[in-house]
């Protein structure tokens, strides 16, 4: 089958793409600098398919480890392109790290496709890209809002330069994926969501504090004009949403697609407050959350959903796995972590 090159497939979302790749029988070559994951991952991707998958160590904003990669793995047909920094907050900080880095990554990607005749990429993108919504759930067509942050515009940027390569002629085709907010872990536990230091996301949050590595959950802000005044959000799992991934690859390789760029929301289509997460854990889990209500959290949207109907019906895609045992799997994964010794 064609060689699939994977950017960023040592990461959260990556490693569990390339398991359902293998799984699936695509043979699969990681690219990967590890700022943000180790190779230890390779090791899990291995206990669950019985495959180590190739993996270079680099750097994809250096086009040169890139060209060196086409030649030593020939037959590359497909990208999926994850490799990216991804901590909106920090952005704030660094726009120039998230600018270089995410935007150069993907140029020098595109560049090399035709050269290679690689026939299509896949890419992530995300619902920041919507902003704060006017109205939900948001479908592919709702409005593109000024993003809130350098991360969101090298995503809504990112999708733009897509858009002029294709539209200039290049000889390839792209899925656009808007993911939601993916959460949860293998069922194996032997790959899930492991952030360098302090987990700036919810659920790497909330299972560490019901581990007991970190006091207490800070809820940010009950005063939204939701429900219970805490955010809203479509918490997907990471493993329906690998799933998308093999599904858009083998659109894009078998000349399915409609059009030469296709955008899709990956989503469930329920959006669940802060605090309704919470206690889908406890309840699902039988584990406590410490958590107190703190002010708001600087530039989080208040409330967002997808519509992914599109996804159903064209990428015949749908997310299958349900609130409870997605919790489920992200504790299995943090007691791992702890069986293990690593958290
Ligand atoms: P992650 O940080 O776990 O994975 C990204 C991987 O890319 C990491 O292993 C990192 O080491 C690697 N990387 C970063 N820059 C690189 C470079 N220049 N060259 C080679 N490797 C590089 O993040 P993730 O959650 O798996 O996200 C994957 C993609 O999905 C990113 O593009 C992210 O922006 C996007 N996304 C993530 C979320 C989310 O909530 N996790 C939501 C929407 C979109
Ligand atoms: N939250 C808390 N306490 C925490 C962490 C988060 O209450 O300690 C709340 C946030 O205020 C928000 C919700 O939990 O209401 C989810 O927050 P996350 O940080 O987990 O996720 P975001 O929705 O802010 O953003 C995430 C990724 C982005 C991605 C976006 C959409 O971090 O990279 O989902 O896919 F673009």
């Amino acid at each position: 089958m064609d060689r699939i090159l994977v950017t960023g497939g040592t990461g959260y979302i990556g490693s569990h793409t390339v398991v359902e790749l293998q799984q699936a029988g695509y043979p699969v070559v990681i690219i990967d600098n590890l700022s943000n994951s180790n190779r230890d991952v390779l090791d899990g991707i291995e206990r669950i398919t019985g495959i180590r998958p190739d993996f270079v160590e680099g750097d994809c904003t250096d086009i040169e480890t890139l060209r060196k990669l086409f030649a030593d793995y020939p037959g590359i047909k497909g990208i999926i392109n994850f490799a990216a920094s991804k901590a909106v907050g920090e952005s704030m900080q660094k726009p120039i790290l998230y600018y270089r880095n995410n935007l150069n990554t993907l140029m020098n990607l595109l560049d090399l496709m035709a050269p290679n005749d690689v026939k299509g990429i896949v890419f992530s993108s995300s619902c920041t890209v919507y902003g704060e919504p006017d109205e939900n759930p948001v479908t592919e067509q709702s409005p593109i809002k000024k993003a809130t942050s350098p991360y969101g515009n090298t995503k809504q940027i990112s999708e733009e330069i897509i858009t002029d390569v294709i539209n200039a002629g290049a000889p390839f085709k792209s899925v656009i994926l808007r993911y939601f907010n993916p959460v949860g872990a293998h069922p194996s536990a032997e790959i899930g969501e492991l952030p360098n230091g302090v987990p700036q996301n919810l659920i790497p949050y909330l299972t560490q504090t019901a581990i007991g590595i970190r006091k207490e959950l800070s809820v940010f802000g009950d005063d939204y004009d939701t429900p219970d005044g805490s955010c809203i959000r479509d918490y997907i799992n990471v493993v329906d949403l690998a799933k998308a991934h093999v599904l858009a690859v083998k659109r894009m390789l078998e000349d399915k697609s409609e059009a030469k760029i296709e955008i899709f929301n990956l989503g469930t289509g329920n959006g669940v407050s802060v605090l309704e997460l919470i206690d889908t854990f406890e309840e699902a889990t039988g584990v406590k959350v410490p958590h107190k209500i703190v002010g708001r959290r600087a530039g989080d949207i208040e409330k967002v959903w997808a519509n992914p109907t599109y996804a159903n019906e064209v990428l015949g895609w749908k997310a299958t796995s349900t609130l409870e045992d997605t919790m489920c799997s992200a504790w299995a994964w943090q007691c791992r972590l702890r069986e293990r010794g690593i958290m």
